[in-house]
């Protein structure tokens, strides 16, 4: 959760101004982080946990994943991260963190945090995406 929220403070959000960090840790005890990155073509910004995805694809594979810390809240003057409301993933990442729990065949942890890191609360892939689309789904495509 440490890494998740130092994540934060290296997002580019300069349009909503909600800095948000994701940290990803391998079973073997490596982090990939990652943070939002916007766009002033709004619909073209990036999650912190799409970007930390990618990061632990690259780092250690998707297969080795074995939880997920999010934080995320505002940056405020003296840098620190600030924000009373706890960040659990959005939908597209839920989806995103579900096929990566298909792949490590672990029902992946998500500790979520608020920004100022008073509130922490943990839940697994299948309680933040029950009845999920995905891979088996599509075993009827032919
Ligand atoms: N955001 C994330 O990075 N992850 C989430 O799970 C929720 C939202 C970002 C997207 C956007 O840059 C900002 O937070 C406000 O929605």
């Amino acid at each position: 959760m440490e890494r998740a929220r130092a994540a934060a403070l290296g997002a580019y959000a300069p349009y909503s101004r909600f800095s948000v960090g994701c940290a990803i840790e391998s079973v073997d005890g490596e982090v990939a982080i990652g943070s939002n990155m916007e766009n002033a073509c709004y619909r073209l910004g990036v999650c912190a946990e799409l970007a930390a995805l990618t990061a632990a694809k690259q780092a250690f594979g998707l297969e080795r994943i074995a939880r997920i810390a999010v934080a995320g809240g505002s940056v405020g003057p003296d840098g620190t991260l600030a924000g009373a409301a706890v960040v659990t993933p959005c939908g597209g990442c839920r989806q995103s963190i579900l096929e990566a729990a298909h792949v490590s065949g672990r029902d992946l942890e998500i500790v979520s945090a608020n920004g100022e890191g008073s509130a922490t609360e943990a839940r697994r892939i299948s309680e933040l995406l029950p009845a999920g689309f995905g891979p088996a789904n599509l075993a009827d495509a032919g």
